[in-house]
């Protein structure tokens, strides 16, 4: 948002389009644009917002902008709020119509961009198309314009202001979102709110800035049952509190991004907002206030210099998006959980199967395919399939499906695990299935991708998008969506209501000890010094255990080059014991669950040939640690979540292996992220 600053058509698709640029590391299936037609002030007199979308990258997008010949691309605007989104689909398919802007109307009187996930999106779908709203695309977002035009509608104060209504529509919002507000209604404002997602704003001015706080106006209203009024008015009064950022000059630039990359070529003074903060923006003045007042929270938001190169900024605070992925995994483990999983009645919804559960519920046998990491998320979640559906589940590699041209029947239901969801094993896989008539499952984290479409139904795993070729935040979302079809399956078993109480309440812990595994990594890190000139390193491990040492050793193999093998540990003496002496690095999974016994009498065996095992246990393992050994040792979860917690420490240790003999972690060599080819 320019205020007097001027800048002129062009420029501010420049800055938009650019803006987006940056951001394509964060998804890129579609992007979008909402600028003023004319000035804005008035829309009576012919004013506008144009919205552009685009399937497809930014650059699609920009080449479409520079088709609008019938815009003066020289006019210039002394005040002017753009907004534009990239998209990664998390509901409905990449095209023009699902891409953001979203509006309220054919006049676009209200545009929104945003990320994240409405969860409550079909109930609020439901109420506004009672009310004659016509909705013209398949995502959660669309809700939201029009709730803020039913309410504005139905406004009970005359003057309500921009941020009030906001502030009304995401009280009735679920999910996780960072959202930016454009209005006809009130040109040249803008306002901006998240909850769960990240969501910044840039300050840019040539005058020095009169402060580097701005104060939180907080409500006292939030038991006046006569909300509307009082609320504007408070606000009214309160917003003298709140600061002009340059002081008297008048002239500001204000840039809202999800993160600093997109602006920081513009400015590096940036306030990060908190959940629940509305910031806006009216005559040149930000305010910040806050939805509900929060005990203990701070009442200002700094101003903050970044001093930040751009690619360190994309990055986090990680060297290489496959570590900034790993440690993003308690916030994508939430995001595959919400809004399916209700902790409270122990119930789980996959939105994305109701239409097919009774079918699903009349099955006789479970196929589980993927290639990769993914076939080891069904390595990893067989047995506890097994034990909630009482089915036979089998675990298939696409192309080993395939050449042995494997039965498949009618009532078969047949999953197709895919990151990318365009694999060509799998995909080929799926058609196959289908050909022989069973019900096909896709789980993907990318929607519209072919997996997601050529299926009957599917899971969603909302991981966000992975960029390191060594999948990592994907496998751990699709172990846990595979854990929720398991539980949803066994919704009604009396027999299995425990043991489902259970499962969920260790789901609901999670995040928190994937945290306290993440704490380990120095220890970890000091651990790959000491193994990184090894030329092997084997995993061993059984059980829940089999599948993370399948996938410690992928990883390992992936990006350090080294080679890994993962054994099951029941298999020892029919083979691997040749390999073990003094001389070769092992990691022993051995976790408190039913096959401890056995995997403390395998961690004997390999001692016995002089090997020193590292041994990855259970905080406070007294008996494995009595051994004299190394131990890592991560917290205690439910036995079939465990697998989630032990395969964190192989991330990292392929990590840190990985930099120490200096390769290329994001992308190895001979590697793809995405096989599209036999
Ligand atoms: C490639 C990638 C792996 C991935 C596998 C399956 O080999 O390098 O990281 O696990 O494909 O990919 P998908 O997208 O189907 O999960």
């Amino acid at each position: 948002l320019n205020f007097r600053v001027p800048r002129s058509r062009k420029t501010i698709f420049e800055i938009l389009v650019n803006g987006l640029q940056r951001l394509e590391y964060r998804g890129y299936d579609s992007a979008g644009i909402a600028v003023d037609e004319d000035s804005g002030k008035d829309h009576t007199n012919g004013g506008c917002i144009c919205i552009f979308r685009k399937k497809g990258k930014v650059k699609a997008l920009a080449d479409e902008l520079d088709k609008q010949t019938f815009l003066d691309f020289d006019k210039e605007f002394e005040i002017h709020f753009g907004i534009a989104h990239t998209r990664w689909a998390t509901h409905g398919v990449p095209s023009e119509v699902n891409s953001h802007p979203q509006r309220s109307d054919k006049n676009n009187e209200f545009v929104v961009v945003h990320n994240g996930i409405i969860t409550n999106y079909k109930g609020l779908r439901t109420l506004l198309e009672s009310k004659d709203y016509a909705f013209e695309s398949e995502t959660d977002t669309e809700v939201i314009p029009k709730l803020t035009k039913y309410m504005y509608d139905n406004r009970e104060s005359e003057d309500i202001r921009f941020s009030t209504l906001v502030e009304g529509v995401v009280q009735h919002l679920e999910g996780a979102f960072a959202l930016v507000f454009k209005s006809l209604h009130f040109p040249g404002e803008a306002v901006a709110t998240r909850r769960g997602s990240p969501l910044l704003i840039g300050i840019r001015s040539k005058c020095k800035l009169s402060t580097d706080q701005i104060p939180i106006l907080y409500r006292t209203s939030k038991n006046n049952k006569n909300e509307g009024a009082s609320k504007a008015h408070q606000i009214e009064t309160k917003n003298l509190k709140c600061l002009h950022p340059t002081g008297e000059e008048k002239s500001v630039e204000f840039y809202f991004a999800s993160d600093a990359s997109a602006i920081i070529e513009h400015t590096n003074r940036v306030i990060f907002l908190e959940d629940d903060d509305i910031a806006a923006v009216s005559d040149g003045y930000l305010s910040i206030h806050r939805i509900e007042t929060s005990v203990g929270d701070l009442a200002s938001r700094a101003i903050h210099t970044l001093q930040m190169e751009l690619h360190q900024i994309m990055k986090g605070n990680f060297s290489t998006f496959m570590q900034k992925e790993i440690f993003e995994q308690p916030e994508s483990i939430i995001n595959t959980l919400r809004g399916r999983v209700n902790f409270e009645t122990s119930t789980v919804m996959l939105g994305g199967l109701k239409d097919h559960f009774e079918e699903i519920n009349r099955c006789r046998r479970l196929l589980l395919i993927g290639c990769g990491t993914s076939y080891h998320a069904t390595v990893a979640t067989r047995q506890v399939l097994e034990e909630l559906t009482e089915l036979p589940v089998m675990v298939e590699l696409a192309s080993d499906f395939l050449d042995r041209r494997t039965p498949v029947f009618r009532d078969d239901v047949c999953f197709f695990i895919s990151q990318s969801g365009e694999t060509a094993d799998t995909l080929m896989a799926l058609r196959y299935s289908k050909d022989h008539g069973a019900l096909t499952i896709g789980i993907t984290n990318t929607v519209g991708s072919s997996i997601s479409r050529e299926t009957d139904c599917g899971i969603h795993i909302n991981a966000g998008p992975e960029i390191g070729v060594a999948s990592t935040k994907a496998y751990t979302s699709q172990f846990v969506s595979l854990i929720m079809f398991g539980l949803m399956m066994s919704q009604d078993r009396i027999s299995m209501q425990k043991r489902r109480k259970e499962i969920i309440a260790g789901l609901q812990f999670l995040p928190d000890l994937i945290k306290e595994v993440l704490s380990l990594d120095e220890k970890i890190q000091l651990l790959a010094r000491e193994l990184f000139q090894h030329k092997s390193l084997l995993v061993m491990g059984r059980g829940y255990h089999y599948a993370t040492c399948l996938e410690g050793a992928l990883k390992i193999k992936e990006i350090t080059y080294m080679h890994s093998e993962g054994i099951l540990a029941g298999e020892l003496k029919h083979g691997p014991l040749a390999l073990i002496d003094k001389m070769m690095p092992v990691i022993m999974i051995v976790m408190r669950d039913p096959c401890y016994t056995k995997c403390q009498n395998a961690v004997q065996q390999v001692i016995a040939r002089q090997c020193r095992p590292i041994i990855l246990c259970a905080k406070n393992d007294e008996e494995s640690r009595k051994l004299g050994f190394k131990t890592i040792e991560i917290p205690h979860s439910v036995d079939c979540l465990q697998g989630i917690l032990s395969v964190i420490p192989l991330q990292l240790l392929s990590f840190h292996l990985a930099v120490l003999r200096g390769y290329d972690v994001d992308f190895p060599r001979n590697l793809a992220k995405s096989v599209t080819v036999e």
